[in-house]
């Protein structure tokens, strides 16, 4: 496998592809740098730890009609969002996002910090977070990875480590192949690869824009990757 090929056969991919989700859209903010906003990107990337693209969306659309700002919704009160995230489920993430909120509007001056590193100093802001927003919003070449993307990495790479042990692994084979280059289009463009054509049980290698580059498909069953741990 090239990288530099397999990274334009996906990036074209996703240039035509790219589904056409609600945060993807919306003011960029104006400042030098920012290519989506990121209270916008933020909020969806927690609103997705544990939900689905479907169900998380209506939640996303209302939260930002009601709150269209960072700044907003720190002055709201804990139970009007506590009330407006249920059946989101997992209610420390509402708190965690309050928290974070306000962190921003009152340490920040309402402003994202813009870098990884000033991401993950803000509370309730977990790695996973950090990096999808630092490349997302501010296009920093972070390395994004989260199960979907788990998968994609284990079947392009055939690592035969099962997981959870092979997390590491993923982690660092992940790390090749991101570059300075569209680092926010290259990691949606994974989460878009693993949601849609590379699913868990029934991959679709058949429309798959890097099947040449997969060294899983050509083990013959791509969908026996990534191995797990014999329970
Ligand atoms: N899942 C989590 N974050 C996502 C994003 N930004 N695009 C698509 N799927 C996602």
């Amino acid at each position: 496998m090239n990288p530099e090929v397999l990274r334009a056969r996906l990036l074209a991919w996703y240039d035509d592809q790219a589904r056409d989700l609600a945060w993807r859209v919306g003011p960029a903010g104006g400042r030098a740098g920012v290519r989506q906003d990121p209270y916008r990107v933020w909020l969806s990337e927690v609103m997705l730890q544990q939900t689905t693209v479907p169900h998380a969306t209506p939640y996303f659309l209302k939260f930002t009609a009601r709150w269209p700002t960072v700044t907003a919704l720190a002055a709201e009160q804990d139970g009007e969002v506590m009330a407006a995230w249920a059946g989101l489920g997992y209610y420390a993430r509402a708190r965690n996002l309050l928290a974070c909120a306000r962190a921003v509007a009152n340490d920040h001056g309402g402003v994202f910090p813009d870098t990884e590193e000033g991401l993950r100093g803000l509370p309730g802001l977990g790695p996973y977070t950090a990096a999808a927003v630092a490349a997302i919003a501010f296009d920093r070449p972070t390395n994004v990875v989260d199960g979907n993307v788990e998968r994609v990495i284990s079947r392009l790479f055939a690592v035969e480590a099962p997981l959870p042990d092979a997390k590491p692994e993923l982690k660092r084979l992940a790390e090749t192949l991101v570059r300075d280059e569209r680092p926010g289009d290259w990691a949606q463009a994974l989460m878009d690869l693993g949601a849609t054509i590379c699913k868990p049980k029934s991959p679709l290698c058949g429309r798959c824009p890097v099947a040449l580059d997969c060294a899983a498909l050509a083990t013959g069953a791509p969908e026996t990757y990534p191995r797990k741990t014999a329970k």
